[in-house]
């Protein structure tokens, strides 16, 4: 049930997704996230589908995809299996996106094929312990040497690090005195066997516990100059235009979590008995999947509004953080009310409501926190207002 006005390809993805996801992903999301395991048998079967290049041209090996079947792809997948759907969104929204966008010819024929048949996960590393919010203050050191850059320092939050054939790199190409903040930063395609590149601790997680997220050691990493994405100076340009996209997918993740959520909740309010009816026919509990179920298809709504704007190739960035900002608060608050109705049975894990609500938690925080949204969504008010 939406109120989107679906061709006939975004029909056909969406069927494929959802197929996909409830035969194969649904079973087992529950011991992956126990288990903390990232599976493979995973990434085989997503890329036998075209996942991984969904956004890709098909000169690239692409499925060539427009913005919204992508993003109707991504909410069956999160409504599966969170974990699998942030691979997904990370790996077609920023890096594939970067090199498609700011690559060049070499880089691109280079990487893009094997990144759309699945054979190489892209990541994405700006954050560091020390630079999340404000992901200007990075402090990774490029240093040239010849005709190679050496890179030093440590990225954090690197979602699915520890399995990624390609990391797109943000790192300072001013000189330490030079100060020139978000304009002294360059991004570089990392590969982990360049030497120097170490990973290194692995984060114990809340939720998405089989999404492995890791930091990366550059201690004098040595990388060749032709791995320079576009032009010195750009990479924070670049890394904040591409996550105007990034966070598109992760709305889209959010709001499959908030389904699987309000699907479990209708379900087990249908079972479970007390006061001899069902507790769906509790007005208390009615009013609880009622506003559970508006607040997904308002999110819905929005988030593909803005996938249409961005399709028309229209500038998303103040609409992005609002489909980001929406969709991850009513994943969190929808994810809550699940919980409550299923009372203590929703506090274990013999139902999947609690992983929901430790899955969407995260996505409250990653790719911009709901503060950083809010910041972007008021300076774009305020600069509209002024113009
Ligand atoms: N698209 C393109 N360019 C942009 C842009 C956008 N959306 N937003 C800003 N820029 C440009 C600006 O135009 C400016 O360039 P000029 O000076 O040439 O005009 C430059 O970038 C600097 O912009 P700001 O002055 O606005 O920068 P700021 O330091 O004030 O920061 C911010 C702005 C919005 C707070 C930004 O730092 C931000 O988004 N922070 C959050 C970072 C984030 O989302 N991190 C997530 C990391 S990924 C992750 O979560 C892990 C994972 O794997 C999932």
């Amino acid at each position: 049930m939406s109120l989107l006005d679906l061709n006939e390809t975004q029909r056909e993805i969406q069927s494929l997704a959802r197929a996909y996801a409830q035969r194969e992903l649904v079973a087992l999301a529950g011991e992956r996230d126990q288990e903390s395991r990232f599976d493979r048998v995973m990434v085989t079967q997503m890329a036998e589908l075209g996942f991984f290049g969904m956004l890709t041209p098909e000169r690239f090996d692409g499925l060539d995809l427009d913005a919204q079947s992508y993003l109707l792809a991504l909410e069956e997948i999160a409504v599966a299996d969170a974990s699998a759907a942030v691979l997904l969104s990370v790996h077609n929204s920023l890096p594939t996106q970067m090199i498609l966008n700011f690559g060049t010819e070499a880089q691109q024929q280079r990487f893009l094929p094997p990144m759309a048949r699945g054979e190489l996960l892209g990541a994405f590393a700006l954050s560091e312990p020390e630079a999340g919010s404000d992901a200007a203050a990075l402090r990774c050191q490029a240093v040239r040497d010849g005709d190679d850059w050496l890179l030093s320092g440590t990225k954090a939050w690197v979602s699915h690090g520890s399995e990624a054939g390609v990391i797109l790199c943000m790192a300072r190409t001013d000189s330490p005195d030079a100060r020139k903040g978000s304009k002294g930063i360059s991004t570089f395609i990392l590969t982990p066997d360049l030497p120097g590149f170490h990973l290194a601790k692995k984060e114990n997680k809340m939720g998405l516990r089989a999404s492995p997220t890791l930091q990366i050691n550059l201690d004098g990493c040595r990388v060749p100059g032709d791995r320079l994405l576009g032009e010195e100076g750009q990479g924070f340009v670049y890394a904040l235009g591409s996550l105007d996209h990034g966070r598109l997918g992760i709305a889209a993740q959010a709001i499959g979590i908030a389904r699987a959520a309000l699907e479990a909740a209708v379900r087990y309010a249908g079972e479970r008995r007390q006061f001899n009816k069902p507790i769906a026919d509790f007005q208390a509990i009615q009013f609880k999947l009622a506003d559970m179920a508006t607040r997904i298809t308002a999110a819905r709504t929005l988030l593909h509004a803005a996938a249409a704007a961005k399709q028309r190739g229209e500038k998303i960035t103040r609409f992005s953080s609002m489909a980001k900002l929406f969709a991850t608060e009513t994943a969190m608050w929808v994810t809550t009310q699940a919980v409550q109705v299923f009372g203590g049975y929703g506090y274990v894990t013999d139902y999947p409501v609690e992983r929901f609500f430790r899955d969407a938690k995260v996505t409250e925080i990653y790719e911009g926190t709901s503060e950083i949204q809010r910041i972007v969504i008021a300076r774009e008010t305020l600069a509209a207002a002024a113009a």
